[in-house]
């Protein structure tokens, strides 16, 4: 804020204002370089601006025509290897401005399906694309859209899910900050795909800033006739609305998801009948993650083929990931899908900072699986990913260098998904915290061999029973440090030290 309120003084003070216009706009996914300011025309980028330096940009480049080549941003190894076609908006212009995004081509793909496709061609066209879902399932969208399109039953609806309760991840929220009618714009492109007449974009609420852009966006879209009845002076009606949750893990699960709008407790149940014939108030619904929502309408407009020949053929498109932990350009990418974890980690991250090495990164948020260095050859899909032991999950990376415990990693995860266990299910509610006694026996220098046994035949019990995602996936930070770092679990065991020396039985080993 001191930085944009710098601009506005800056510019006033050279008397400048017929000549620039100033906007807020969402983040890029520049995290470590912030914050950072773009002046058009010329795409000129320029990084940590502070209140001084904002000061010398308009002078040199407003007034002078001179662009300050001091502060422009030196970094053009993180957008080297990504594909921007998600976050095509991002960072480039006012979300709050619904005529910005129709300025780049916004709603155009809405009008051609309203003048030129019948839901049918809307639903084959996702349906050629090979978009899978992005909000870690990985399930095909246009298979869903049929399912939905062909149930009995109406009204149907829309939920575009953007709780994004993993811990470290945010690209959701980024998305909804930087660009939310590009999310918007998607609903009701399958509004009208679906003939579903109700939509609910689902987010919580310790997102303030993507709840006010939502907002704000939303209305806009209303006034201008994009929302409501007959739309665009055609049949179509849509209403949307935004909901809030509390904050929980589990209320991005599907099933969670709609006990939560119905206004119960966020709790998952067992599937199927899965949401797409029996959803919101048991009538069938589309659940979507707001990422393959904002997919959708460069889907319309270039046409599936186009879309399917982007990332690799079983896994068509981009995914973005939040880039986090010991990295030197931490922050939010977009990646064609089947790039390597290596060049994501090194050629867009940078590599691990401050003279320290490489070991693991952990792929998947919460529940998803700690790689080493062996790994990294691997693509981004989510089949490699599920196979090595992760998940692609709605899309956390964390790298993790040498001075970090891998049963301390496992613990804190562990104890992350004990916490939001619904507790509904007995194998994740019990199977979670046995777990997490056992891990914390080892941390402390009382665990025996057996327990390296008993954690994976317990974590992969928990697997197999759990009622829903969450148990289904939580054991594995555990079973992917055991499987590849067991060397550090025995070392806890029978040396009684950490080889990092950094959690709490190194420590006390050193006292
Ligand atoms: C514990 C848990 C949390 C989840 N959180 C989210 C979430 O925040 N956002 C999301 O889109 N999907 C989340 N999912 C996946 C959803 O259940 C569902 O698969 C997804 O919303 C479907 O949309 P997609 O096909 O576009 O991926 C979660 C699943 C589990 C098990």
């Amino acid at each position: 804020m001191n930085v944009l309120k710098s601009f506005e003084r800056a510019v006033k003070e050279f008397g400048l204002e017929d000549k620039c216009k100033i906007a807020r706009t969402g983040c890029p996914g520049t995290c470590s370089a912030g914050p950072v300011v773009l002046v058009e025309p010329g795409d000129y980028f320029y990084q940590s601006v502070t209140p001084e330096s904002a000061q010398e940009i308009v002078k040199e480049h407003v007034m002078r025509d001179v662009p300050a080549k001091r502060f422009l941003y030196s970094n053009p190894e993180f957008f080297s290897k990504q594909k921007r076609l998600v976050l095509r908006n991002a960072g480039k212009m006012d979300p709050l401005n619904i005529r910005e995004y129709i300025s780049r081509g916004g709603y155009t793909a809405l009008v051609k399906c309203l003048t030129g496709m019948s839901p049918e061609d809307v639903i084959n066209e996702v349906f050629k694309s090979g978009l899978r879902g992005r909000g870690g399932a990985g399930f095909q969208t246009g298979q869903k859209w049929k399912f939905v399109s062909k149930a009995p039953g109406s009204p149907k609806y829309i939920i575009g899910n953007l709780d994004e309760g993993d811990p470290g991840v945010f690209a959701n929220r980024t998305l909804a900050e930087a660009d939310p009618h590009a999310i918007i714009e998607g609903m009701i492109i399958a509004s009208y795909a679906l003939k579903a007449e109700k939509g609910y974009l689902y987010t919580r609420a310790e997102y303030p800033l993507a709840i006010e852009t939502l907002k704000k966006a939303i209305q806009q879209a209303r006034s201008l006739g994009l929302i409501g009845e007959k739309i665009l002076g055609t049949d179509l009606n849509f209403d949307l609305e935004l909901r809030l949750g509390a904050g929980a893990f589990i209320a991005g699960e599907e099933t969670a998801i709609l006990a939560s709008i119905e206004g119960m407790r966020a709790m998952p149940r067992p599937r199927p009948p899965y949401p797409a014939s029996s959803g919101l108030w048991r009538k069938p619904t589309l659940i979507q993650n707001v990422e393959t929502l904002a997919n959708i309408p460069l889907i319309v407009l270039n046409g599936g083929e186009w879309f399917s020949k982007i990332g690799v053929p079983h896994c068509p498109g981009t995914k973005c990931f939040s880039l986090t932990g010991k990295i030197r350009n931490p922050g939010l990418i977009e990646v064609p899908m089947g790039i390597t974890l290596k060049e994501v980690v090194f050629d867009i991250g940078g590599g691990v900072p401050d003279g320290r090495t490489f070991k693991a990164v952990l792929v998947g948020g919460p529940s998803g699986g700690c790689l080493p260095e062996s790994q990294l050859h691997l693509p981004i899909d989510y089949e490699s990913l599920t196979k090595a032991g992760a998940i692609m999950g709605s899309g956390g990376i964390v790298v993790l260098d040498d001075e970090s415990c891998m049963v301390d990693t496992a613990k804190f995860f562990i104890e992350f998904c004990v916490d939001e266990s619904c507790g509904k299910c007995t194998p994740c509610r019990v199977g979670l915290v046995k777990v997490k006694k056992v891990l914390e026996r080892i941390a402390h220098g009382k665990g025996v061999e057996k327990d390296i046994d008993l954690l994976t035949k317990v974590g992969e019990y928990i697997k197999e029973a759990s009622l829903c995602g969450l148990g289904q996936t939580a054991p594995n930070p555990v079973l992917t440090t055991v499987r590849y770092f067991k060397d550090e679990y025995l070392a806890h065991i029978l040396n009684k030290e950490c080889p990092t020396g950094k959690c709490d039985m190194g420590t006390r080993r050193r006292s």
